[in-house]
């Protein structure tokens, strides 16, 4: 009896240790899934999980999960499958909970087949309805045909696969890990098709996020911190672009979108797979086709929404610093860049000019000039900027302050769980409390007290700073609750390893929802509200800079990286955030120029300047007490080579604006790293420290002190150097350029031709200035070009038709066409008086404009560049213009 009974016991311990041997075999530690993503996992934690703990075979890398999933893991299975309109109605079940509390055992999946490229799944309770998140998506209810991709699943246990039609690459799989659900923690992993990704942002870290050896993790909660690597910063993008090889060498890309607005993790590792931890909401996933980096990009924006047509004076230079403490010395900054006669045109003014740091206030002591200072500046084109914080001071005498007080009376700001007191934290201003901007009331109290102050100084634009919503003290100064909300199960790695480190309590309450839902979307709903406001105010094409942003947040807002420091690498990693920035649908973007911490020099300085002027959005800002840095600070060389910069910015305009419209109208990104255009040339993939401004300029920083050169990739294509006009002759691979101080390194694209303008002051003084072509052909001799123009600060002038739209053409026999699509903007003279025609091989014999002999041009054998000047000639005319050279056989 003993012994059988021994003999059984034995026998089922076998098999238990038989079968968890097998189910824990992996046939690389890259097939690892993590199943104790919580700090210092032990055997005992692990085993109480269900899953396997074994040290990582070989013993490489620290970052292999310890404690893993075995593969017999309970998750779910497929109890039903409807066909449906949209494509397809799945119901799945658990039948064991596992180790989260609240596990979610029935779930409903719909696979939607949104477009022919763009495919979601939704996974959610099937009983109780979630948060979701209040963007304002596309609903589709009709399935679509022909589409790109093709989805099966597996029943048991449940899985889905999505496989592009065209090349059968494997776009998504969700079978390499269990599905789990639980009310506060989800979690899906899927293969990716390669270890290249980018985007994921905000993080500090290279464009390339490369996974073929490293396991990475990035965490998604805003928040207010200086960017260094690794950490959750500013805004939530859980956005990324996946590189595929077809099975014939191409390189196809897709992209997907996690629509998500909880606390969450993301983890990539190299077998290639992504992992989605989340603690709230549902599992909503978008899987964009592509196959190009510029489709799958179109197809994210059609679902979060395409940037803002910024207004045309915002394209010019920001000066602003923290710090300018007095009005006297602002005024002798504004002074000096005067009398140096930099282009510039917006002056900012930050939390030093109000009063306590109030919203709404300056002090009228120190800065009492500054009304009058404002309406100087509007009289000479320029434009003004003010600040504002979304925390507001709770602790001013009753009815003294109206954003407070008719703040309480409309009941918009956030308050406590359970309660309807405000939540009180601290800010700038002292105590305060927070905005509610989900609030319906919002919009109008935001208004009220920006109309206010807008009397007394009729500002330009809104700064939005501090609206991860930051706090200065933890959750609030009551602490924050004993409840779930506050104190989730599973934290992700989010900086202070608390939701409510310098934040506020996430159970604190919205009209929407709670904090610890909306938190991160904290910063869009303040823009969408402040841009609303800006227009009622001004009734003119709104300005808003935001700290903190979200996927569709480029609807309303530019944004700004935030607190860098004055060195070469914040330098440097400023191309990177502007890069994935423009993938986000933020296009106007920009980092404080020559750094905001820290003490900056010369030196680099004038590199950032250089590097700034190529910027979406150029502002150079400075904190308090670091040392002055606007261009008329430094030395008459520096200012010589920074007005340089900044005059070939200004050159530029025409172009940015039209890429601007090109954003807004055809969502393409303003700039881009080299692999969009060059998908299938591999050296391109980790390319983040040149950039190219549209498809046509490439420039190539350099980003290393005390160098007189910079390493370069040129990509195969026909290139001219900008400032020579010559053809280079070293294309599809590395080389060094001279790069001293005086010079950065700017190429122009053949087949592309770049609207020009002679700079003037201010970009408001320049918009009549004469315009120039700059003509760069292909390989084959053609090239074409665009020039979108308007009044640039109505708020819809596309909408009310008020527009000029040029295209223009080179064709293999010389000619050049100016086509006129739409002249409906007459206000200001367009004139155009100079084409520069690069790579003219031949000597030119003649020129005609319209059919006539036209005399003043040049021609230099040499530099193979043709001028035409003198031109004058009025494009703003109902026809087309024709341009002809011939040259000598
Ligand atoms: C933090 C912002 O990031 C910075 O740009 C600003 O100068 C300070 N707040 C003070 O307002």
């Amino acid at each position: 009896m003993i012994y059988s009974s021994l003999v059984i016991k034995f026998t089922i311990l076998y098999i238990i240790s038989y079968s968890y041997a097998q189910q824990c075999e992996q046939t690389s530690n890259a097939a690892r899934f993590n199943c104790h993503p919580e700090n210092n996992p032990t055997e005992a934690t692990c085993e109480t999980r269900k899953c396997c703990w074994r040290p990582p075979i070989p013993q490489t890398n620290a970052t292999v999960p310890y404690c893993y999933f075995p593969t017999d893991f309970p998750t779910y299975e497929i109890i039903s499958n409807e066909t449906t309109d949209f494509g397809q109605r799945i119901r799945i079940q658990k039948l064991q909970t596992t180790y989260m509390p609240h596990d979610i055992l029935n779930l409903t999946v719909d696979l939607i087949y949104e477009t022919q490229e763009r495919f979601r799944i939704r996974i959610y309770d099937t009983i109780y309805r979630r948060y979701e998140v209040p963007l304002q998506v596309p609903v589709v209810e009709k399935r679509a045909t022909d589409t790109d991709y093709e989805i099966t699943f597996s029943a048991k246990p449940f899985a889905i696969l999505v496989t592009r039609k065209s090349t059968g690459v494997v776009l998504f799989d969700s079978s390499i890990a269990p599905l789990i659900f639980a009310d506060q923690y989800m979690k899906l992993s899927t293969r990716l098709s390669s270890p290249l990704v980018y985007g994921l942002g905000e993080h500090r870290q290279p464009l390339l996020i490369n996974v073929s050896a490293e396991w990475k993790r990035l965490t998604f909660y805003s928040r207010d911190f200086p960017p260094v690597e690794n950490i959750n910063l500013y805004g939530v993008h859980p956005f990324h672009i996946n590189l595929e090889r077809t099975p014939d060498n191409q390189t196809h890309v897709h992209g997907q979108f996690f629509l998500n607005s909880n606390a969450m993790d993301i983890d990539l590792q190299p077998l290639p797979a992504i992992t989605y931890t989340t603690i709230g909401g549902i599992i909503d996933l978008y899987i964009f086709t592509g196959p190009t980096v510029e489709n799958v990009i179109e197809q994210y924006w059609a679902v979060i929404g395409k940037p803002a047509m910024p207004p045309f004076w915002s394209l010019g230079f920001h000066l602003s610093r923290f710090g300018y403490s007095t009005f006297e010395n602002l005024w002798e900054t504004i002074k000096r860049m005067h009398d140096a006669e930099f282009p510039y045109d917006v002056q900012w003014t930050d939390i030093d000019v109000m009063s306590s740091s109030l919203d709404f206030t300056y002090d009228r002591e120190r800065f009492q000039g500054l009304p009058g200072l404002v309406r100087g500046l509007q009289s000479e084109g320029k434009h003004y900027v003010n600040r504002l914080d979304p925390s507001i001071s709770s602790t001013q005498p009753s009815g003294s302050y109206p954003p407070y007080d008719d703040g309480i009376n409309r009941e918009i700001f956030v308050t406590k769980y359970n309660s309807t007191d405000p939540l009180v934290g601290e800010g700038w201003a002292g105590r305060t409390v927070f905005a509610d901007f989900t609030h319906p009331n919002a919009v109008e109290w935001w208004t009220r007290m920006a109309t206010a102050f807008y009397e007394s100084i009729p500002f330009d634009g809104l700064w939005i700073d501090m609206n991860e919503p930051s706090n200065f003290v933890d959750g609030s100064h009551d602490g924050c609750t004993a409840n779930a909300l506050d104190n989730p199960p599973y934290v992700p790695h989010v900086l202070g390893n608390n939701l409510s480190s310098k934040s506020l309590c996430p159970s604190s309450q919205h009209y929407l929802s709670f904090h610890y839902n909306l938190h991160s979307m904290f910063g869009y709903f303040e823009s969408q509200v402040t841009n609303t406001a800006l227009k009622t105010i001004r009734k003119k094409r709104p300005f808003v800079l935001s700290r903190s942003t979200f996927a569709g947040s480029g609807q309303f807002a530019a944004h700004w990286t935030g607190d860098n420091r004055a060195s070469f690498q914040d330098m440097y990693y400023s191309i990177p955030a502007i890069l994935s920035f423009n993938m986000f649908g933020i296009t106007h973007v920009g980092a404080d120029i020559c750094g905001f911490g820290l003490d900056t020099t010369e030196e680099l300085c004038t590199r950032w300047m250089q590097l700034g002027a190529f910027y979406p959005f150029m502002r150079n800002h400075n904190d308090l007490g670091q040392k002055d840095q606007d261009p008329a600070s430094f030395s008459w060389e520096a200012q010589q080579i920074m007005k340089q910069a900044l005059l070939m910015r200004y050159s530029f305009i025409p172009f940015w604006y039209t890429l601007h419209y090109e954003a807004s109208m055809n969502s393409k990104t303003i700039i881009q790293p080299l692999f969009f255009e060059y998908l299938n040339d591999k050296n391109t993939y980790n390319i983040d420290q040149q950039f190219l401004i549209g498809r046509a300029l490439l420039i190539s920083p350099n980003l290393v002190s005390q160098t007189n050169t910079v390493d370069v990739y040129i990509p195969q294509d026909v290139w001219y150097e900008f400032s020579s006009g010559v053809e280079i002759e070293t294309v599809g691979q590395f080389i060094t350029l001279n790069a001293p101080i005086s010079k950065i390194n700017v190429h122009v694209r053949g087949g592309f031709i770049i609207p020009m303008q002679t700079p003037g002051a201010n970009l408001i003084l320049g918009r009549g200035n004469p315009f120039s072509l700059l003509v760069a052909p292909s390989q084959f001799g053609n090239a074409s070009g665009n020039l979108f123009w308007d009044d640039g600060d109505s708020i819809d002038s596309i909408g009310t038709n008020t527009y000029n739209y040029f295209e223009f053409t080179l064709t293999t026999s010389n000619t050049l066409t100016i086509d006129p699509l739409s002249t409906n903007y007459k206000d200001s003279p367009m004139r155009l008086d100079l084409i520069k025609v690069l790579g003219v091989s031949k000597p030119v014999t003649q020129v005609t404009v319209n059919g006539k002999v036209y005399p003043n041009y040049t021609y230099s054998i040499f530099d193979q560049i043709l001028i035409i000047h003198g031109l004058d000639m009025n494009i703003l005319v109902e026809s087309s213009q024709i341009i002809k050279w011939t040259t000598s056989t």
